[in-house]
């Protein structure tokens, strides 16, 4: 595993720093990682076994299907033990027991000719049998430490079954909320993306590669996928390449920093050519570019959708089409299966292009040791799931990704939550408060429902059966009778505080093929809500959901509104701790949440305009001319109804100004810098602001630091992350906040697409969130 060089100064430093890999556009270097694929060692072992193969053995390494069961559909064939047995398969997915790895595996040993192991591989997205909260819960921690420590569990778990490869992390930046695969991801954020993207790399693949409970990444879906025109999954893209540079590749590139083994190539179209069969992304970027050794598996049949896409006419086509773009391995299509080796031999691909893709393939598994250790002990494989170090771990990163989004006073004029332990009747209504299988999201692995403390039994235990009563009130997508939800109003009229536990369910939902045009509250919740609320008593609503939900009449009618995301396991103690104050909120928005689904696309760093609508009081619809030729909507605000990096706590913070330090800045120093290994990391701005803990509980604050540069070949962000800190402090504390600035802060993929600083004036804010802070400036010379 590569360590960055930074790693020893203070932390202020290293969290500027880490951001270095992501940004870095310094062509043709290959991360400095001498272990795992990128070990040289390994290669002399790999063209041994390459000169020994058949082409029909070579195909077969480069050949992957799914088995089916339990965890996802098979590719409907049933000959896969005589194709082991025949070297046909190099890789099998979706089998989920030590059992049936080991059964598989022993056909591939033991029976075909040259004995070389199949790789297993499976969707561990956010944990195997201990399930986290979503990946977008998850980087709403803004913890990459903590990121990393779920996904080492999610390692000890998999491999312990004879998975030793997962295709996860999910580093699509997300700008909209209708894409249900928001929830898979990270938010919005190149910089925070990237930070979380090494953070899951370094969890799954550990020390090493070839410890038994390391397993290889799969950094998906390469790339552009996020952006599907109107937030409809599969949905073509269209991104410029500046664009696609600045916002979409930096995860990828960080993913690969920190020594992915594999990259899963997407199922949309990128500027008209199919994502897997872009010779731009996969082999210029990926390869030339960036160094890449390890493997490109396809998406799901997206080898033969290049068909659908429009770019062949037959399954040979698209077969030649993306293997020669660069997609080592077809995952379930079987359209290499079936074609590879005749085009190989008529001379259409290339011999040499099949063994580099072989070679990527056999250096994965020498790497991971599979040669080795083929076989899954077993034994080991019970003992390693669920065990106590991992469920309080998911406990913990449930309670710091919830964000805490509004929290108003109460009857004592005091803000509603925390919430007083003094024996009071709580109504807790709704369809989410024990609904297990949604506590888990989309891909929950192995996870079972049964493993999962709900919200409703762990407030119970709280707060004393006799305390609480518990109605579902509707449906969660439908349904629901008018007697039922009267009743939980009426209930709801009866207690001194009611929770309602509504949003949108994680497995019918979210994830996958769930994007959705309405952001509402599915079903009849809105009714359920606003009944309720009439009511005149405390509401506090916990909202699950695997996105933002656009709920203006929720923001402006309760006093206290938590996203709770979708938390997996632990979802009640986390939820109760949380709402009785034993932990306070941290989770901060990787989002920018909408008030309107017309807003979507929505994200901070956005450009400008020429007539930006920067005025604050704007009003609905337009007043004069000053109002009217702006960007922006006659019916709707533009600004989000929280901003990227929002989240409140039980306490407050007060942020003093922003102070730079920087000797003189001057463009063409700091663009050497840039492609200098030492100069990198060296700090050339530091920039400072104090901050207090103006409340009376002690509090945790994730301070950020923002940049826009102006006066640039090509315009830049209004706002840039370019850096964060967790930071504890006692009421009354202040505490002097520094950030060490290194040339990649400044940089910007410029009008040649060159990774470069220009001349240019520096904005910087240090602030709670994205639209807030006192900004200082400062001017770079030529
Ligand atoms: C998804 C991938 C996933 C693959 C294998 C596809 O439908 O897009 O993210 O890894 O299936 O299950």
């Amino acid at each position: 595993m590569m360590r960055k060089s930074c790693a020893t100064v203070t932390i202020a430093v290293l969290l500027v720093c880490a951001g270095l890999e992501a940004q870095s556009g310094a062509p043709a270097s290959a991360p400095d990682v001498r272990t795992g694929i990128y070990d040289p060692s390994l290669d002399a072992r790999v063209e041994t076994l390459l000169r020994r193969m058949t082409l029909e053995e070579k195909v077969g390494q480069v050949v992957q299907y799914s088995a089916g069961q339990p965890t996802g559909p098979g590719t409907n064939r049933t000959d896969y033990e005589d194709m082991i047995a025949k070297g046909q398969i190099g890789a099998l997915f979706n089998i989920s027991t030590a059992k049936e790895t080991n059964r598989y595996q022993r056909i591939a040993v033991e029976k075909s000719r040259l004995k070389i192991p199949i790789i297993f591989g499976l969707d561990v997205i956010h944990g195997f049998r201990t399930v986290f909260p979503v990946p977008l819960a998850l980087a709403s921690t803004w913890d990459p430490a903590l990121v990393e420590q779920t996904a080492r569990v999610a390692a000890r778990e998999a491999s312990a079954t004879g998975i030793r490869w997962t295709f996860s992390p999910m580093v699509d930046i997300a700008r909209d909320a209708r894409w249900g695969r928001i929830t898979e991801g990270a938010g919005e954020d190149p910089f925070l993306g990237s930070e979380m993207a090494a953070a899951y790399v370094r969890g799954y693949q550990g020390t090493r590669l070839d410890e038994p409970d390391s397993i290889a990444a799969c950094a998906k879906h390469f790339v552009g996928y996020g952006a599907a025109e109107g937030g409809r999954d599969y949905n073509t893209t269209e991104i410029s390449e500046h664009t696609l540079r600045q916002i979409y590749l930096p995860p990828f590139r960080a993913a690969v920093n920190a020594g992915a083994a594999t990259i899963m190539s997407a199922f949309n179209s990128l500027n008209g050519v199919p994502a897997s069969a872009n010779p731009f992304t996969l082999r210029q970027v990926l390869r030339e570019e960036w160094g890449f050794r390890g493997v490109v598996d396809s998406d799901w049949e997206s080898v033969r959708e290049v068909i659908q896409h429009g770019i062949a006419n037959d399954r040979a086509t698209a077969a030649r089409k993306a293997f020669l773009a660069g997609v080592d391995m077809d995952m379930a299509s079987s359209v290499y299966h079936d074609h590879l080796g005749q085009l190989v031999s008529s001379g259409q691909v290339p011999q040499e292009r099949l063994d580099e893709s072989v070679r990527n393939v056999l250096r994965l598994k020498f790497a991971l040791g599979l040669f080795e250790h083929p076989y899954a002990d077993e034994a080991r494989e019970a003992q390693a799931m669920l065990r106590p170090d991992g469920v309080s771990l998911a406990r913990t990163a449930a309670e710091r990704s919830f964000v805490l989004l509004k929290n108003s006073p109460g009857p004592n004029s005091a803000p509603l939550l925390p919430l007083s332990n003094s024996g009071q009747r709580i109504a807790l209504i709704g369809p989410l408060a024990d609904d297990l299988p949604s506590a888990l999201g989309s891909w929950a692995g192995l996870g079972r429902g049964e493993d999962v403390v709900s919200f409703q039994a762990a407030l119970a235990k709280h707060v004393g059966e006799q305390n609480l009563i518990h109605l579902k009130g509707v449906g969660a997508t439908g349904g629901g009778s008018d007697e039922d939800l009267a009743a939980a109003v009426a209930a709801s009229a009866r207690a001194d505080v009611v929770i309602l536990a509504l949003g949108e369910p994680g497995g019918e939902m979210t994830g996958e093929a769930t994007s959705r045009a309405f952001l509402g509250l599915p079903g009849r919740q809105q009714e359920l809500l606003e009944k309720i609320v009439a009511t005149g008593k405390p509401v506090v609503l916990v909202l699950f959901s695997g996105r933002p939900l656009t709920l203006p009449w929720a923001f402006e009618h309760v006093p206290a509104v938590l996203a709770a995301w979708l938390p997996g396991i632990q979802a009640g103690p986390a939820l109760v701790r949380t709402l009785y104050g034993e932990s306070s909120t941290t989770g901060k928005l990787v989002v920018s949440w909408p008030r309107s689904v017309g807003q979507e696309p929505l994200y901070y760093n956005a450009l400008n305009t020429g007539r930006p609508a920067d005025k604050s009081d704007l009003t609905n619809p337009p007043g004069g001319s000053d109002d009217t030729y702006v960007s922006r909507y006659i019916d709707e605000r533009n600004d989000p109804q929280f901003p990227f990096g929002y989240g409140l706590s039980y306490t407050t913070f007060r942020y003093g100004s922003t102070e730079i330090n920087a000797s003189e800045l001057k463009a063409s120093g700091l663009t050497a810098g840039l492609h200098d290994g030492a100069a990198r990391t060296r700090a050339v701005l530091t920039a400072s602001a104090d901050v207090t803990n103006t409340g009376s509980r002690p509090g945790e604050e994730i301070v950020q630091l923002y940049v826009r540069l102006n006066g640039t070949s090509v315009a830049q962000p209004v706002r840039a992350l370019k850096g964060f800190q967790r930071i504890l402090l006692a009421p009354g504390e202040t505490k002097k906040v520094t950030f060490a600035l290194v040339p990649d802060a400044f940089a910007l993929w410029n009008d040649r697409n060159q990774w470069v600083v220009e001349q240019e004036k520096v904005t910087v804010w240090i602030s709670p969130d994205s639209a807030h802070g006192a900004p200082a400036t400062v001017q770079i010379l030529p």
